[in-house]
């Protein structure tokens, strides 16, 4: 195997993963940030996200010599030139947020080819890992303005919490160029992961990228909707995704109906993809009602919570007190970016009610939340004390080993609101609670 001398541009859980996992497979990385209170940390091994398994592929990387952090992308290029050989592949990992009209902000990409332009050897190939617009790849070229050096397309597909697993194992590897051979050097470096290899343009590249989250949150919008059709037909929801689920066509994976889809990139990317139709003037309905249909599912659950807890629709939520399990967007993560727990408790607290809320990823993780908005305790049965409804909004497994019996016997008269299906309903029988889940008859 080729041993390749790599920079990577951002240390988020993407490029930290990128960089991580590269130097696992035997290159030789340097990881660069702009924060330099961030560097220090990842120099004493301290990652500062909740990622299985990488802390410790950081250590063994710094500790083999394969794997060093510096401040700035220049000094990446620096770094490695000292020691003998430049830099043959930099990896921008660098954030895309949803700037005005939904359009990705590409300012950060821009600031990191302005910095590295003048440095970069010949031959070297600049990789796209952030998710960008479709047509960056040829953007990147013209801001670069350096035809010696290969632009490439190399889209990440790595689950928040699970990235290490999900770079190590992945369905495929993407890669898209117009440069054939600047193509063939990146899809070498995943050459010992055996996995399908799809060479394309990088325009393809970009659009399978967010033809894959969009996909992804169009099926769970249709699950969400089919729950909410359930719930009036009185069938039950797991049933169904387990019968259509084994539909090779279909899988089981990600058919589990919820508060609604988030996190920092369903949402980001299903906009961004709807900018970039209304760009080419295709009018992308079937994205446009994924969309809707998520906006709507966060008030069909402040709706349930609604009437389980006043026993009528549209009853007034005004001064009742709610235990929210689970803020995080979804379990494993401590991220709280666009989570539907989030945008579930605002509607609630407009309609007047009181918040607390629990989550094992927020403790003591030093993720801030707005005291106005939700009280947050770092105890379950603390949360739940004196409350008319203990609602599950994020599905932390924890949440089944809790003691139920215990939890009812803390408020007189209390409900569940099972807005994942995570908990046993018969626990909550047995412990005397009423509860509502998703696409399923509530008992009470
Ligand atoms: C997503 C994609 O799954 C990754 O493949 C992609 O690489 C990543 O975005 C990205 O673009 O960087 P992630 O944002 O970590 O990964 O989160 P997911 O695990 O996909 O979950 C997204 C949302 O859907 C969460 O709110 C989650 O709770 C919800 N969800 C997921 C459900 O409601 N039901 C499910 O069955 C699965």
């Amino acid at each position: 195997m080729f041993v390749r001398r790599i920079a990577v541009v951002g240390t988020g859980y993407v490029g930290l993963t990128t960089g991580a996992c590269l130097a696992s497979l035997g290159h030789r990385v340097v990881c660069a940030d702009v924060d330099p209170a961030k560097i220090d940390r990842l120099r004493d091994g301290e990652i500062g996200i909740r990622e299985d398994g990488l802390a410790d592929l950081v250590v063994e990387g710094m500790a083999a010599g394969r794997l060093s952090f510096v401040v700035g992308a220049s000094a990446a290029l620096e770094e490695l030139a000292r020691e003998g050989d430049p830099v043959e592949v930099v990896f921008l990992c660098v954030p895309t947020p949803m700037g005005v009209g939904g359009v990705a902000d590409l300012g950060a990409v821009e600031a990191v080819l302005e910095e590295t332009r003048a440095a970069l050897p010949r031959g070297a190939v600049v990789v796209t890992k952030s998710t960008v617009p479709v047509g960056t790849a040829e953007r990147t070229a013209e801001l670069l303005g350096r035809d010696d050096v290969g632009i490439v397309s190399n889209p990440e597909f790595l689950r928040e919490g699970t990235a290490v697993h999900d770079f190590l194992n992945p369905d495929r590897v993407v890669v898209g160029s117009s440069q054939q051979d600047a193509a063939e050097r990146v899809a070498a470096l995943y050459s010992r992961l055996g996995a399908p290899t799809v060479l394309t343009d990088a325009t393809s590249a970009e659009m399978i990228k967010y033809s894959a989250n969009c996909f992804l949150a169009m099926k769970l919008s249709y699950v969400n909707a089919i729950a909410e059709l359930c719930e009036r037909l009185d069938a039950d929801i797991a049933d169904v995704t387990e019968g259509i689920g084994y539909d090779r066509r279909i899988g089981q994976a990600f058919l589990a109906p919820g508060p609604g889809w988030g996190g920092s990139c369903l949402p980001k990317d299903t906009h961004a993809l709807l900018q970039v139709a209304d760009a080419a003037d295709f009018e992308f309905r079937l994205l446009r009602a994924t969309i809707d249909t998520n906006d709507r599912q966060r008030q069909r659950m402040v709706d349930k919570i609604r009437t389980m807890v006043t026993g009528k629709r549209g009853g007034s939520l005004s001064r009742r007190k709610l235990a929210l399990f689970g803020l995080t967007f979804k379990a494993g993560t401590d991220d709280l970016r666009d989570s539907p727990a989030l945008g579930v408790a605002a509607l609630l607290k407009q309609a007047g009610a009181e918040l607390v809320g629990y989550d094992p990823g927020v403790v003591g993780s030093g993720a801030s939340i707005d005291a106005n908005l939700v009280t947050v305790v770092d105890d379950p049965y603390l949360a739940a004390k004196d409350v008319a409804a203990i609602v599950i909004l994020t599905e932390w497994p924890e949440f089944r080993q809790l003691d139920w019996r215990r939890l009812a016997g803390l408020s007189a008269g209390a409900c569940v609101v099972d807005t994942r299906n995570l908990l046993d309903p018969d626990v909550l029988d047995r412990a005397g609670l009423t509860w509502a889940g998703v696409g399923r008859s509530a008992r009470t």
